[in-house]
């Protein structure tokens, strides 16, 4: 008797195209450039890893076993300790902070996790990183894009994302905006998951976290906390994150996650240890956005394009007041590649999202052009 397998659902039929996937046509167009191309789609740090950071990660190279899911007490302390530095983040438990192979995986894995399925609705920004739409439909929750509490209506999600400050738009919430999202999610038992991937990245003033004692007035309850090490530490190529906040809704996500083999390798989780142990290769490669950003926004405006929000983070949410694929087209004759603003939803079709993380010459060579 054969074993016919009669149903299986092809899971990458109910996903959207690989946003990146779609741009192969305007990039070889952008790459014919004599002056070769300027890559600003994606977001991806080209500045070397700090070699006090590579030295933690040799440092236990030969160690064999196992690398626990929970990470190590010394991982969990210099996260806890780096959170109050930093960002004035007070009552966080070290057994409340979870490492992660990096935060992308968390987020599309969130819902799920969570144990949400069809009954469930998970909100999103209007204009967001895709992930959170691709965590939803992998769980089959629904989703809806809202950056307003009005627009939910009567709903009662089971999750909401936030995510100040943005990527794309580099929009940053403020306390009160972020205390009525918490105290409108206390009201109806709905979990807030604050994606802070770009917290260290502010330009004019410090963005908030969703657990700033202003607040959530130091209740953590409900609240997580999303934090990755790829941008303000240069370690995209480690894979290193962590989630933090509601005690037990750590735990619940850490009990899933030693069952499925979660664990972040234990030479990334020393390294991450020493980047949040030091915060001055963080400042360093801030002040180094910082100048990219200044160039790349002089050029931009100079060409007549206007820049919306972008206080904060590592892009610039530029509109020429056109379809955003237009503009594309546009900077690609100019050599230059840019993320369109509909990979990030429909409201996002008049923008392009341009980049900070090239070198320091291929970010004058762009100015150049522009
Ligand atoms: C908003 C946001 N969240 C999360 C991530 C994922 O970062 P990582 O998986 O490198 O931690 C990114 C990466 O670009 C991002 O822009």
């Amino acid at each position: 008797m054969g074993t016919e397998v009669t149903h299986r659902r092809r899971v990458s039929a109910t996903l959207p195209d690989f946003p990146w996937d779609t741009l192969a046509e305007v990039k070889a167009k952008a790459a014919a450039h004599p002056g070769g191309l300027v890559d600003l789609s994606v977001g991806t740090p080209v500045d070397p890893v700090d070699p006090l950071i590579r030295a933690a990660l040799s440092s236990v190279a030969e160690v064999p076993g196992y690398p626990t899911t929970h990470g190590t007490p010394e991982l969990r302390a210099q996260a806890v300790a780096a959170l109050a530095r930093r960002f004035g983040i007070t009552g966080v438990a070290e057994a409340a902070v979870l490492p992660v192979i990096g935060t992308k995986e968390l987020i599309a894995g969130l819902p799920r996790l969570l144990g949400l399925g069809a009954a469930d609705l998970v909100v999103i920004p209007e204009v967001a990183y895709p992930t959170y739409e691709v965590g939803g439909l992998l769980a089959g929750t629904r989703i809806l894009r809202a950056d307003g509490l009005t627009r939910l209506g009567p709903e009662k999600p089971a999750l909401i994302y936030l995510n100040s400050p943005s990527n794309p738009t580099g929009k940053v919430l403020g306390v009160e905006h972020l205390r009525k999202v918490v105290s409108f999610a206390r009201e109806r038992g709905v979990i807030v998951a604050s994606d802070e991937c770009y917290l260290g990245l502010a330009w004019d003033e410090p963005a908030v976290s969703i657990l700033d004692p202003r607040v959530c007035d130091g209740d953590h309850t409900g609240l997580l906390a999303v934090h990755s090490l790829s941008k303000t530490s240069n370690l995209a190529s480690y894979r290193a994150g962590f989630v933090t906040g509601d005690p037990e809704l750590v735990a619940e996500l850490l009990e899933v996650r030693k069952h499925s083999g979660m664990m972040v390798p234990f030479p990334i989780q020393a390294a991450m240890s020493a980047a949040l142990a030091d915060d001055e290769h963080e400042s360093v490669q801030r002040e180094r956005y910082r100048a990219r950003r200044e160039v790349l926004r002089s050029a931009l405006l100079g060409a007549g394009f206007r820049i919306d929000h972008s206080e904060a983070g590592l892009y610039l949410w530029s509109t020429r007041d056109e379809p955003c694929r237009d503009t594309l087209a546009w900077l690609a004759g100019r050599g230059i590649l840019a993320a369109p603003g509909d990979f990030y939803g429909p409201a996002g079709a008049r923008h392009v999202r341009i980049a900070l993380t090239a070198t320091d010459e291929r970010i004058a060579a762009a100015a150049g052009r522009l």
